[in-house]
């Protein structure tokens, strides 16, 4: 029989059982979500995973946009000026959410003066609209209308907020140098990428039925990767942006476009709504956990506050150890979550409209009455968890840009759905958003996200419809350190917690942290929706014994996350999800 000799024997009995240890624990039901659990990644077309950059990064969901605004880093702009000319860029190369016929939320660190500004550029319903303009004679929601075609348009924001952030924070102080590559872009075309030309056919029949002329975005052949795509009307409006600024958009030639557009069918928006449209710079919501401070988006964006909310019960809830994405944790993230969306949904709006109570929402007594039902055993049913109650009272997109001087920027644009309401302004070549779906149309009913919103959320005219966006930045000793955000609807809002705890908490970089499988809950439907990949293991079956509903929704998000580490350079991670632009210097 063959014996190993005692020396050999001796020098590797300490490996062997480690080794033996290692792979007991591996294998133990804690570590439930082992990564050989999980189906293998399907990585996005560019095959970038991550990219590590001594000095300025930007994060962005196309690979001509990103290069577009790392040209604009290294002419001397600062984050705030790449942010603008990111954002005309998208609105060519990412027609399904970038955008000029929509509008976003940007969260900036100035490390001048160390502190933070929060934009809101969202829509705003138009004047003519009223609480019950999605429902017929009997009360009852008209499918469809705020979801497609004219009506569900608000009066877009996106040109007046990269005025307004223009005006406040370019270093560059040329605008038309902002504007000019979109330009260019859509004059001369971008060739799309494979996810694109998949979405892009997906839509073609959509687009003819709602458009009765040929756009730019219909292909009789058939969209293929590669395909350039050209949008000259769209170049002549932005060369109308680049030379006039927001007035180019708002009043003049382009302004009769959109009107003549909602003439012809019968829509909403006024040449009024257009002029009088106005961005508006808010207090950021700012929090602090565990030695790091964040700051996200206050309303009418329901992010900062529910995520302040979360990292609240977080903090009082969370064992003093907790493993990755094992069953105690999805619990104990579904639970918190559910109980944010309840007062997410029930009192948030427009600050400009109702009176949000954020101090009780965020007070240690609201927090602590929260916590008080969580059951580390057993799902709380939705029914019993009730939204503070006081005294009376699928398609977006995310960018991330951090400069050389250390200057961040995180902004999340959409039109709401994908080409929001698939409405493009005739020789305007852009679409219009869907946004007004984002308000509560009828109180009990759901919108495009199975979000069930309250008074706080009813049409009022020029009021702004409630949102998830939650573009948030950290901060640690005066420096940024994190910038993130995703697109994803309602699950936006947990994508970026769960995101913020892997990187924080456990300690993953930027890349794992992106790609690991995510889940949400959301109050109502009362279940866990998961990725496919966390559905298909073993996890499912435990929480359902736990007594929570669990249903496979594919894909969550696609998240954009800029690190630094502690060396001070910068990382990003690549969103499989998605496509990508990771670049840097
Ligand atoms: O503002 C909101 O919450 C929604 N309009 C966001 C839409 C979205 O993220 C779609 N993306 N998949």
């Amino acid at each position: 029989m063959f014996r190993l000799p005692h020396s050999i024997h001796r020098k590797y009995w300490f490996p062997i059982t480690w080794t033996f240890l290692a792979i007991l624990w591996y294998f133990s039901p804690k570590n439930i979500l082992a990564q050989s659990e999980l189906a293998p990644l399907q990585i996005n077309t560019q095959g970038i995973k991550s990219l590590k950059s001594p000095n300025a990064m930007v994060s962005a969901p196309h690979p001509e946009a990103a290069q577009i605004g790392l040209d604009i880093l290294k002419a001397g702009g600062n984050a705030m000026d790449a942010a603008i000319a990111v954002q005309f860029a998208l609105a060519v190369c990412l027609p399904i959410a970038g955008n000029i016929g929509g509008g976003g939320f940007l969260v900036y660190w100035d490390q001048d003066s160390l502190q933070t500004l929060a934009l809101d550029y969202r829509e705003t319903a138009p004047a003519n609209a009223h609480r019950d303009m999605y429902l017929n004679a009997k009360q009852e929601v008209i499918p469809k209308l705020s979801t497609e075609g004219i009506l569900s348009v608000g009066v877009p924001g996106t040109v007046d907020g990269m005025y307004e952030a223009f005006l406040r924070k370019s270093k560059l102080r040329d605008w038309n140098r902002l504007v000019q590559p979109a330009i260019e872009l859509a004059r001369d075309g971008f060739r799309i990428t494979a996810m694109q030309a998949k979405y892009l056919n997906d839509h073609q029949k959509k687009f003819s039925e709602i458009n009765d002329w040929r756009t730019s975005f219909i292909n009789k052949a058939g969209w293929k990767e590669g395909d350039l795509l050209v949008q000259s009307d769209l170049a002549q409006v932005l060369a109308h942006i680049r030379d006039d600024g927001r007035a180019g958009f708002y009043e003049g030639p382009i302004s009769d476009l959109i009107i003549q557009e909602m003439k012809r069918r019968n829509g909403l928006i006024t040449a009024d709504d257009l002029r009088n449209y106005r961005s508006v710079w808010r207090e950021p919501i700012r929090f602090d956990f565990r030695g790091y401070t964040f700051h996200s988006m206050p309303p009418p964006s329901s992010g900062g506050i529910a995520l302040a909310q979360m990292f609240g019960l977080f903090d009082r809830l969370a064992p003093k150890t907790l493993e990755f994405q094992n069953v105690a944790y999805i619990h104990l993230l579904s639970e918190i979550e559910r109980r944010a969306y309840a007062d997410r949904n029930t009192h948030l709006g427009d600050p400009d409209f109702v009176k949000i109570p954020t101090e009780s929402l965020l007070g240690k007594q609201h927090l602590d009455q929260m916590a008080a039902s969580f059951d580390p055993q057993r799902a709380t049913p939705s029914e019993q968890i009730h939204a503070w109650q006081g005294p009376e009272s699928e398609e977006t997109t995310h960018y991330n840009i951090v400069d050389a001087w250390g200057n961040s920027v995180a902004v999340t644009t959409t039109l709401n759905g994908a080409y929001g309401s698939k409405v493009v302004v005739r020789n305007a070549g852009f679409f219009l958003n869907n946004e007004m779906d984002d308000f509560s149309i009828k109180a009990g009913e759901p919108n495009l996200y199975g979000l069930i919103g309250g008074k706080s959320n009813e049409i009022q005219p020029n009021k702004r419809m409630l949102s998830s966006m939650t573009p948030t930045l950290v901060t640690k000793d005066q420096r940024c350190i994190l910038a993130l955000g995703t697109p994803g609807g309602s699950t936006i809002i947990t994508s970026v917690f769960q995101v913020l705890l892997n990187v924080l908490y456990f300690g993953q970089d930027p890349y794992e942290a992106v790609t690991n499988p995510r889940f949400h809950h959301q109050w109502y439907p009362d279940a866990i929706q998961m990725e496919t990949r966390l559905y298909q293991s073993p996890v499912v079956e435990r929480l359902q014994k736990m007594g929570h509903q669990v249903f496979d929704r594919g894909f969550i998000g696609r998240m954009e996350c800029i690190f630094r580490f502690p060396d001070g350079s910068l990382g990003g991670g690549a969103d499989f999800r998605g496509d990508n632009g990771l670049l840097g210097y």
